[in-house]
This record gives C-alpha cells, sequence and structure tokens, in this order.
C-alpha cells in the first residue's frame, strides 16, 4: 500500500553497505531521508549518489541522516562505489541498502510496475523525527534529482514543524515565511509583531530564528 504523508516510516532490518541494520534503530532522534535509485552501474545513479555524498554535512547541519536503496547486491554496491569516487570525487559515505528481494521496495511502494516491474524508480522520503513521513518524491529513472531542493525542503520542514508559519514559493532560508491562517491576528500581533497583511489570509513575517 501507499505510503502517506503522516503515516509512520515502515520498519525494517536490512543488509547494507555499512552492515545490517535495523532502520528505527539506525535512525533514532534524527530525521532521515529514505531513497531509491533504479540500478547501479548506471549513469545517471552514479552522479546521484556522489552528488549526495557530497553534501552530507548538509544534510549532517540539519540533523538528517541519509539511506539509499537498490535491487542490487552489497557486493554490487561496494564495487561502484570506485566508479562512483571515479566520476564524482565522492565516495558513498552513507549506507546502501541492498534489496535482491525487494522486500523494502514493496513495503515502501519503490517499484510502479507501469514504470518498471524490475527495478526501483527514484522515490524520496523524509522521515521527520518522530519517525513520520514528512515528505514523498517520485521521480522517473530518466531523470536526476535536485538534491539542493531536498535540502531546501528540509529546511522549510523543520521551521514549520516548530512554528505557525508556512513557505512560500521558492522560499529560501532566511526569507520571509507566512503565517498559517490557524493562528488568529490577535495571537499574531503577540507572536509576530509588525507582520504585513498583504491579504487578510496572507500574512507575511520575517522567519523566526530556530
Ligand atoms: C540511470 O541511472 O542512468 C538509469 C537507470 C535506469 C534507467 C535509466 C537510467
Amino acid at each position: 500500500m501507499a505510503i502517506r504523508l503522516g503515516d509512520e516510516a515502515p520498519d525494517f532490518t536490512a543488509e547494507t553497505t555499512e552492515g545490517r541494520l535495523n532502520f528505527h534503530e539506525w535512525k533514532g532522534k534524527s530525521w532521515a531521508v529514505l531513497f531509491s535509485h533504479p540500478r547501479d552501474f548506471t549513469p545517471v545513479c552514479t552522479t546521484e549518489l556522489g552528488t549526495l555524498a557530497g553534501l552530507k554535512r548538509e544534510f549532517d547541519s540539519r540533523n538528517t541522516k541519509v539511506i539509499g536503496l537498490s535491487v542490487d547486491a552489497v557486493a554490487d554496491h561496494q564495487r561502484w562505489n570506485d566508479d562512483i569516487r571515479d566520476v564524482t570525487g565522492h565516495a558513498l559515505n552513507f549506507p546502501l541498502i541492498a534489496d535482491p528481494d525487494r522486500r523494502i521496495a514493496d513495503l515502501y511502494d519503490m517499484i510502479h510496475p507501469n514504470a518498471s516491474d524490475t527495478f526501483t524508480v527514484r522515490s524520496v522520503f523524509v522521515i521527520g523525527a518522530d519517525n513520520k513521513v514528512k515528505l514523498t518524491l517520485t521521480y522517473p529513472a530518466s531523470t536526476g534529482r535536485n538534491f539542493q531542493e531536498l535540502l531546501r525542503v528540509i529546511d522549510s520542514l523543520q521551521l514549520t514543524a516548530k512554528h505557525s508559519v508556512a513557505t512560500p514559493a521558492d522560499w529560501r532560508q532566511g526569507e520571509d515565511v507566512i503565517i498559517v491562517p490557524a493562528v488568529s491576528d490577535e495571537d499574531a500581533r503577540k507572536r509576530f509583531p509588525g507582520f504585513v497583511a498583504k491579504k487578510p489570509y496572507l500574512r507575511v513575517t520575517p522567519q523566526p530564528s530556530a
């Protein structure tokens, strides 16, 4: 069954490039990005994995662990890692799950049979500290993901989890945010003094500090 926003992220135990792990134990109280890619030794996937490895510190600074998955075996992941490093300058620095029997791919609905009945699509699940799914994305095999966008979304998710605000189109860290409609004007005047009402339902305020 499809996993929806707000659902608990299903737990599993799997073999990875960093040994056998239990997902919820490995994740702990951090946020996590669980993503799938179609196959090892394929061009777009090679660029994606290296790009993500190069961004590891950005994810660390957001208290977010990264874990990948494909239907290939651990030995393939490890051989492919040399190519990833050669091409991108970044070797894997997060676990890559081996899922040859597609157990976890099925659990997370990562195989879309009308796209391919063999390989996982490019799924992304952002999972909060509470183990609930906060964001899902699905890309086809032919389109590499934009991981800067993923960082931007995590910034928004973490901000809006703490404050009664939402983020507008194309928002970036440090830019003005929107006061959610559930906050009355009276309450907004206390919590967000000086906010600007562009419309009665569109009230803008500087980004609250952490
Ligand atoms: C790729 O990563 O380049 C790729 C993988 C599967 C199908 C098409 C492209």
